[in-house]
């Protein structure tokens, strides 16, 4: 049986910040897209949901930006997690932890945000649709899903040339051999979608106001409202 990918993080978890930013070239402008389509104002009490939250750096970008937030980290990676509390251990109770596969069960609270990084690529297809549905109904009215990710080119040679662009850009920002092997290990449990797909399955549940919010290489963000 295949080892459930939440493992591999678990193992990594000591080494996982160091490398991020040669591993996603885009690293800083990928989650401020996130974090700017959010559409709150700054000293909003807003709830918000981080899915696969790991060890928080997408929820850094959000606290940073809205102090007043309240943010739930789920992630399935105990170690990932334990990270993530250390982050935020001055925080307070703004900040909640839970270890949890989030592509079970219901999501039985209402968040303003519903919010995920480089976490839902590693679901198959049928359950990223079934978690769209799930976080259109866990969201308020008036409430946004954004997902930052690992996305499919459109076609097999884009998705081919963007990867192997993608390959370039680490090793000249100098990514580690050991970082770069632990990544790929890692993208092995990818099951990437393309944009438009993502996209279409949003806007068959439901969402409105559903965009592509940024681009770069094999990363993407895209929102939808409820
Ligand atoms: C590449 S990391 C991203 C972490 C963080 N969002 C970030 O941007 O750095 C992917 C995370 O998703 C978690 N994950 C993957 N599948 C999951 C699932 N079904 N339920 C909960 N967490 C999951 C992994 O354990 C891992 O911590």
């Amino acid at each position: 049986m295949t080892e459930p990918v939440h493992n591999l993080f678990d193992r990594t978890a000591d080494t996982y910040d160091r490398a991020r930013r040669r591993l996603i070239p885009c690293f800083d402008e990928l989650y401020r897209a996130a974090v700017d389509a959010l559409p709150f104002e700054h000293d909003d009490a807003i709830e918000v949901l981080d899915l696969g939250a790991g060890t928080g750096l997408l929820s850094a970008f959000v606290a940073f930006s809205f102090p007043r937030a309240r943010i739930t980290m789920v992630d399935a990676a105990q170690q990932m997690l334990v990270r993530a509390r250390e982050r935020f251990a001055l925080g307070g109770d703004r900040f909640r932890f839970e270890v949890a596969d989030y592509s079970v069960g219901r999501i039985t609270s209402r968040y303003h945000a519903i919010l995920s990084a480089l976490s839902l690529n590693h679901l198959p297809d049928e359950k990223k649709r079934m978690l769209f549905e799930q976080s259109y109904a866990g969201l308020s009215h008036g409430g946004i899903f954004v997902n930052a990710d690992r996305v499919l080119g459109e076609t097999p040679e884009l998705e081919a040339r963007l990867h192997k662009s993608w390959m370039r850009r680490t090793r000249e920002l100098g990514v580690g051999e050991r970082d770069l092997r632990q990544a790929l290990e890692r993208m092995e449990f990818d099951s990437a979608a393309t944009v438009s797909d993502q996209l279409e399955w949003l806007r068959a549940c439901g969402f409105r106001e559903i965009g592509l919010q940024y681009r770069n290489l094999i990363f993407a963000v895209y929102s939808g409202m409820k």
